[in-house]
């Protein structure tokens, strides 16, 4: 699955942003909140993604960048979210925040950094409905992906398997025409991608091409 970053796109024509990525190949929209707390960027909040609620015609998939985030998870479910994650690194009580995360109705999400150890993520992963693994230092698009991030994405992918767990493994920073095919050999489930989308001649396109890329 592909999910378009929206951090990337033209904030003065998010609605022309919106329309293209509903009428292209991607899956979802992932929306990036920062709170210029958990990351040193501040992004958007709620009423940016109310927006784009109205028109989108695919599911929200929110990553919160913010501490505290427990406190938030009602306002995110009544701006739109479909999905949301949270980050583990901002969870002192990540079961019970997964779980109240699906009772509002939403999918439940965790969000690792890249030196967050996979094996961190062993007893909470049957809970999990998204790992969202970051292959760049959250806080900005348009940087480069880490390497390491494919053998984390292996070993991801099998405890996983061996535990038979529900979860999705989504690859979030530095995803490029060049590295997609290789993320999703590693075991990818969903692609995010912002600046390559973005930054492309033709946006819609792109994502047309990182779809076919990751079959
Ligand atoms: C980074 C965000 C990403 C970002 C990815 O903190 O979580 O979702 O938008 O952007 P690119 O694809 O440009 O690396
Ligand atoms: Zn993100």
């Amino acid at each position: 699955m592909i999910a378009p970053s929206v951090l990337s796109a033209d904030f003065l024509h998010l609605g022309r942003d919106v329309e293209m990525i509903n009428n292209s190949d991607a899956d979802w929209f992932h929306v990036d909140v920062m709170d210029g707390r958990f990351v040193s960027n501040i992004s958007f909040g709620l009423p940016i993604i109310k927006a784009i609620k109205k028109l989108a015609t695919k599911p929200l998939d929110v990553h919160l960048m913010i501490v505290e985030p427990e406190k938030y998870f009602r306002d995110f479910k009544d701006a739109g979210a479909d999905i949301l994650s949270v980050h583990l690194e901002a969870s002192t009580h990540l079961h019970r925040s997964l779980q109240a995360i699906k009772a509002l109705g939403m999918k439940a999400g965790v969000a690792i950094n890249p030196h967050t150890p996979v094996s961190l993520l062993a007893d909470i992963i049957q809970d999990v409905d998204l790992v969202c693994m970051m292959s760049v230092n959250p806080g900005l698009g348009g940087q480069s992906f880490i390497s390491n991030t494919l053998l984390k994405i292996k070993e991801l992918k099998k405890m996983i398997v061996e535990k038979a767990a529900p979860a999705l493994i989504e690859i979030d920073g530095g995803v490029t025409l060049d590295n997609a095919a290789t993320i999703v050999a590693a075991g990818a489930d969903v692609l995010v991608a912002g600046n390559t989308v973005f930054s492309s001649a033709n946006p819609s396109q792109t994502i047309t091409e990182l779809k076919h890329l990751s079959k």
